[in-house]
């Protein structure tokens, strides 16, 4: 009798009843002259008499929780009936609650990323907190390489391996390279770090999407194939390419690649600096030491790199002129962004 009584309890506490018939019903199932109730009332008269007295006060409970629980349907009941009456719409949130928009890096770095995919490149991420070797010593730096100065980067520790915010997202090559067999055709999207005081032109941490394509006879007109067919999809059809020689540890050779100035359309303007041209990339063939490093055969394959800052991008693109907007989360600034896709 007992289980039957805590069975009805947990039964009726959560009972609803969407409209009037189904309040009936819950009156007639547990209230009603042969309800449930009743029928325990009925077997109350074989209860042995010792017993009596805690039966009764148990089904008592069980009689005002009915009780109690029917009168809350009605008035629910006729509540909803009022606000219906009323026009009033229960679904609707009690203040309206303001939608967020995207960050303008993520909407850059996904058109980036979007555009690579296309192309057959799949996504590689790696972690912030790096060692030594993924960031430099894998990637042909000398011992004596400038970048890996306490000017340029964060160290978290230094023995007995350097541990350090990585400077750059080609360690993240590294990694794949080492786990990986070729053909390797990967962006790798991230945050990088360096160790710089902030400016409208310079942070101390920023975004680079790294990209990486190794098989056998890949060639430098590849890469430059590539990067154009980037650039049209990024900045429009009529953009050209420039490749200036440069210099990086990890290619050979290095090149930085500007574009026509999207501004001025390559006439000339303040943001080119009158030259026609902006600088948005660095790239070049993987050089055979960084691949020999990452135990791959440098007579078998070749392959090109290239690297990119999402802000750098992000400015040509809606010609943000400080970089320290991107981090302070002023909605009224996030909120420009509101209808690019
Ligand atoms: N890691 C370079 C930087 O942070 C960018 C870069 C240049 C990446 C050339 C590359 C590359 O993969 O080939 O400035």
């Amino acid at each position: 009798m007992i289980d039957k009584i805590e069975s009805l309890k947990a039964e009726i506490s959560s009972a609803v009843a969407p409209d009037a018939e189904a309040v009936e019903r819950f009156r007639i199932k547990y209230l009603g002259k042969k309800g449930e109730i009743a029928l325990l009332m009925n077997d109350f008269r074989s209860v042995p008499a010792e017993s009596k007295r805690e039966m009764g006060q148990r089904l008592n409970e069980l009689k005002t929780l009915a009780a109690l629980r029917l009168a809350a349907l009605r008035e629910a009941l006729a509540a909803g009936a009022e606000a219906e009456a009323a026009d009033i719409d229960l679904t609707r949130t009690a203040t309206p609650l303001p939608l967020g928009t995207r960050h303008p890096l993520s909407l850059v770095k996904k058109e980036i990323i979007d555009i690579f995919a296309a192309m057959g490149f799949t996504i590689a991420e790696g972690p912030e907190i790096e060692d030594d070797w993924h960031v430099f010593s894998s990637l042909n730096f000398p011992p004596d390489h400038p970048a890996r100065d306490m000017q340029d980067t964060f160290f978290i520790a230094r023995d007995p391996s350097d541990i350090l915010l990585r400077t750059h997202t080609s360690s993240v090559q590294t990694r794949v390279m080492e786990s990986t067999a070729p053909p390797i055709r990967i962006v790798c999207p991230g945050r990088v770090y360096r160790n710089e005081a902030i400016s409208a032109r310079a942070h101390c941490f920023f975004h680079q999407v790294e990209g990486l394509y190794i098989d056998r006879n890949v060639s430098f007109a590849d890469l430059r194939q590539v990067l154009l067919q980037f650039a049209r999809e990024m900045f429009g059809p009529e953009t050209k390419i420039r490749l200036r020689p440069s210099y990086f540890p990890f290619t050979e050779p290095s090149a930085e690649m500007d574009i026509s100035c999207n501004i001025c359309g390559g006439k000339g303007c303040g943001f080119c600096k009158h030259t026609g041209w902006v600088e948005i990339l660095g790239c070049g063939m993987v050089d055979p030491n960084v691949l020999r490093s990452c135990g791959i055969d440098p007579d078998i394959y070749s392959g090109y790199a290239f690297g990119m800052g999402v802000e750098r991008i992000t400015n040509l693109k809606y010609r943000v002129s400080d970089l320290r907007l991107f981090s302070e989360n002023d909605v009224r600034f996030l909120r420009e962004f509101e209808s690019a896709k």
